[in-house]
């Protein structure tokens, strides 16, 4: 197959050459971010373009985010409508859109009560609030959390505290007190590690950051029975892979019966783009925070909200596909295993997909840009997948044929001595 990066004539409102961006963030900020060599100028549905007009398939979808794609006509619609209504109008006064967008989770989630904010940490922030809450009013000493080895819930230092990978932590340290760390899916650890002094249980239902892993369904309903017998709050971190990226609106919904959590944090797809964050809490949890004890300056203003509503009706027609083209594109994949003898596992549910290799896959991210395909690599070894829900098998073809040459051209580095 052909290359994707099919140039075309420049746009002309472009005005920085791509070396001029470079050397210009160099100089001006801080150097914690370490990007590839692309500088993003515009989308139309699963598609991204470069300064040049060149044309990328997009696989991760800005980590997660760019749920509709780019450019989609219905939230484009919203955006400017809003934009010349009312942008912002913080939490002192009332508008149209937070109540109706609580409702529609409440209901989505089989929960009772919304508190919007702006990102994924900050939604971690505020479960954690009520889990220490909570734990505050019941027993001084119940202030313990479990969360398990191999997390990711986000980068401020509350997050930081419960994320099970050291190589996040380690330069802020010492953090909050009380975080202990269990194996995924190790139930009898789990069990050993919560006691009455646990105030909450914090889950990622699909490990993202850590490599596309979930939870069993034991190991979900056993933290349910403990947070139960141990009056602890389970929180389920669905930040990454919820929201109807599992082809499900929430990846706890997947078990049958749902083991459903106290709280449910979520951010990245819900808004499009515009920064969004909820937790999603049943009556217990949300009764932690009296009136003064959280708040946000922006969460769950106007444009997010409206922005977010008009993303839930489109995802409720959409999830059926987003089941059936990540079936299709994990199908695919797996017949590349074949060929590749590389590949040691492709997994995911949805579109939230994950191919392991059997060595580091950094370099493979930029072959994948020099072919017009946009992915990630996570934990060192697997390529993430988190394409937009509009993706179709069109595209997934396309996709598949890009990797294969990819992974054609690719040589397997040989192991260490
Ligand atoms: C599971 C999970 N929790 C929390 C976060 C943090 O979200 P944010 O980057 O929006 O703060 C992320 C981000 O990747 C995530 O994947």
């Amino acid at each position: 197959m052909e290359s994707m990066a099919a140039t075309v004539t420049p746009e002309p409102e472009v005005s920085s050459a791509f070396d001029e961006i470079v050397a210009l963030e160099r100089t001006y900020l801080v150097q914690n971010y370490a990007r590839y060599p692309l500088a993003l100028h515009r989308g139309k549905g699963c598609y991204l373009y470069d300064l040049e007009g060149n044309r990328y398939l997009d696989l991760i979808s800005g980590i997660g985010v760019n749920s509709l794609g780019y450019a989609h006509p219905r939230i484009t619609k919203v955006i400017r409508q809003q934009a010349g209504l009312l942008l912002h109008s913080s939490n002192l006064y009332y508008h149209e859109y937070q109540g109706r967008l609580a409702e529609r989770l409440a209901k989505i989630s089989g929960l009772n009560r919304c508190f919007f904010c702006n990102s994924g940490t900050e939604a971690m922030e505020g479960a954690l609030k009520m889990v220490r809450a909570h734990g505050n009013t019941i027993r001084r000493e119940k202030t313990n959390i479990v969360s398990l080895d191999n997390s990711f819930h986000g980068r401020t230092l509350g997050a930081l505290s419960i994320t099970g990978q050291p190589k996040y932590r380690r330069d802020f340290e010492p953090l909050l007190p009380g975080a202990q760390f269990v194996a995924r899916n190790d139930a009898a650890a789990l069990e050993a590690a919560v006691n009455e002094n646990t105030a909450g249980i914090v889950i990622e239902v699909i490990q993202g950051e850590g490599g596309i892993l979930p939870v069993s369904e034991a190991f979900a309903r056993k933290a349910r029975e403990l947070a139960d017998r141990y009056e602890a709050l389970l929180v389920f971190d669905e930040i990454q892979c919820g929201v109807g990226r599992p082809g499900s609106y929430f990846a706890y919904q997947l078990f049958e019966p749902a083991v459903v959590p106290d709280i449910v944090i979520a951010a990245k797809p819900m808004a499009c783009g515009i920064p969004l964050g909820v937790i999603v809490a049943n009556e217990k949890a949300a009764a932690t925070l009296k009136p003064g004890m959280h708040g946000s300056t922006y969460g769950g203003g106007p444009l997010a909200c409206r922005v977010a509503l008009e993303f839930f009706d489109i995802l409720e027609e959409l999830l059926p596909s987003i089941n059936s083209v990540g079936v299709y594109f994990r199908m695919k994949l797996t017949e590349m295993m074949q060929q590749f003898g590389f590949i040691k596992e492709v997994r995911g549910q949805g579109l939230m997909i994950g191919v392991e290799l059997d060595f580091p896959c950094k370099q493979l991210v930029l072959d994948g840009i020099r072919e017009g395909l946009l992915f990630n690599c996570t934990h060192d070894t697997v390529l993430r997948l988190l394409p937009p829900y509009i993706m179709t098998e069109q595209d997934v073809d396309r996709a598949v044929a890009a990797l294969t040459k990819i992974f054609r051209n690719t040589k397997r580095p040989e192991p260490a001595a």
